[in-house]
């Protein structure tokens, strides 16, 4: 089929070249000129692993196009999907613009009959505001049909999760177009879920929220391991093992953060509100995920004092790992408490450097060198779990850093080997390994 995608973002460009990998003609459109001219060339302008093959093969044989013209992107398409950014208001609620400017184009180079199908996480009732534009605005002879598709792939295994899905939701009153939408997916071998318009808008936030809840409930969980002595990790594992409740999301940490778990729940909560309805619940876990992020500078303020002058190392930029995303990474909100107490920060991470460097400046030191970025600290903060972090050989903490005062905001190592050093550390949800550091000044 002819398929077009507007919007060459993570769920953009990961759809498309999944779709040219399944024999469509794909064509990815977006107004970010550099953006095209790189995936014109092969290139992938985000980290996603998988993405960058799949590009490269499916554009050399030309399946695979991309650009910024509207005419030639919307003209000849059978299928659109709409993948632009949905981004948070000031006030909690997603912002349209983007989408409505899509189906105003649509409707005015369209030359085909079409299905609209929205991959964009957009309140419940958007698509109904889709249709009605396009319908407004397209030619009278042709005729336009409104899908929600929502998607629910994670960053980092994005390419993974199209082809393995748990299941595919096509949102429609139309019949026949949820069977032509449906004739896409039949290959993947994912169960189709039909249903319609709304209650396919409202899936996509109900599943991100209640995955946010989890992690918000094991956070609790958690904090109330600390006061009474007990271990979140025995605790996730016994409560795990039953099936009603699952092994999945109950990862203690410093919170959620991405793209998509802390704008969907505010939109939740704003579109829960508009229509009359405080959801407490879903407020309360967004509250709980605030606090998750302070932990780390509280705690390292409990055991080393005031953080004025002080060196501390940062390990993990991104929000999470695999990927170099630093959207609402729990990085950024521990950096900026960290430069408020006046500590001198060294940040490692694998990919995400460049990223954050476009938000942070030289505000922080950066380093590939995780020995350089240990060295002479007097506190390392764990923020992401990266394989790279998780590997550190637990000595270097002990060697390179002053004292060797580690918070780790992932629970990245276990505390038998941790036992066997001479190190401070300080987890979440589990109990404090105290070592006296001052024993054990080696550098
Ligand atoms: C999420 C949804 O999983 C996906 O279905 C949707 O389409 C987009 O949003 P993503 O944001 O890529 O995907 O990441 P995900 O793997 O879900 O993790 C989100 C955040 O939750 C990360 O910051 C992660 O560190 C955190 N997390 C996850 C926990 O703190 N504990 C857990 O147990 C799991």
């Amino acid at each position: 089929m002819n398929i077009t995608i507007a919007g060459t973002g993570y769920v953009g460009l990961v759809t498309g070249v999944c779709l040219a990998e399944l024999g469509h003609q794909v064509i990815c459109s977006d107004i970010q000129e550099e953006k095209i001219a790189m995936l014109q060339s092969g290139r992938s302008p985000i980290y996603e692993p998988g993405v960058e093959d799949l590009l490269e093969k499916n554009v050399a044989c030309g399946r695979l196009h991309f650009t910024t013209n509207s005419q030639y992107a919307y003209g000849n398409a059978e299928i659109i999907f709409i993948a632009v950014g949905t981004p948070e208001q000031q006030d909690g609620t997603a912002n349209l613009a983007y989408v409505r400017e899509v189906a105003h184009s649509i409707a005015q180079f369209m030359k085909n009959d079409v299905i609209v199908c929205t991959k964009s996480t957009v309140p419940v009732g958007t698509n109904d505001q889709i249709s009605e534009i396009i319908h407004r605005h397209k030619p009278a002879n042709l005729h336009a049909e409104v899908v929600a598709n929502p998607e629910f792939l994670r960053e980092g295994s994005a390419v993974v999760d199209f082809f393995y899905g748990d299941r595919i939701v096509i949102g429609t009153d139309c019949s026949k177009a949820a069977a032509i939408i449906e004739q896409i997916y039949l290959p993947l071998d994912i169960p189709i879920i039909k249903t319609d318009l709304k209650s396919a808008e409202m899936i996509k936030y109900a599943a991100n929220a209640f995955l946010a809840t989890k992690i918000s409930f094991i956070n609790e969980i958690a904090m109330i391991c600390e006061k009474v002595g007990a271990n979140i990790e025995e605790v996730t594992n016994g409560i795990g093992k039953d099936q009603r409740i699952g092994p999945y999301f109950l990862q203690a940490g410093i919170g959620y953060g991405g793209s998509c778990f802390p704008k969907d729940t505010k939109a939740l909560v704003q579109l829960a509100g508009n229509n009359q309805h405080s959801f407490d619940l879903l407020k309360a876990v967004i509250e709980v995920n605030n606090r998750q992020a302070s932990l780390p500078v509280s705690k390292a303020k409990e055991v080393i004092g005031s953080l004025k002058s002080k060196k501390v190392t940062l390990l993990g930029l991104s929000f999470k790992p695999n990927t170099d995303d630093v959207r609402q990474a729990a990085s950024l909100s521990i950096i900026k408490e960290l430069l408020k107490e006046g500590a001198i920060i060294t940040a490692f991470d694998p990919i995400a450097m460049s990223n954050a460097l476009q938000v942070l400046g030289n505000t922080i030191e950066y380093t590939q060198d995780i020995r350089h970025a240990l060295l002479h600290a007097d506190v390392a903060i764990i923020a992401t779990e990266w394989e790279e972090i998780k590997q550190i050989p637990l000595d270097f903490f002990e060697l390179y850093m002053k004292k060797p005062i580690v918070i780790d905001g992932r629970n990245c190592y276990s505390l038998k080997e941790i036992r066997k050093h001479r190190i401070t550390y300080i987890s979440i949800g589990r109990p404090i390994v105290t070592n006296d550091y001052k024993k054990s000044e080696t550098y």
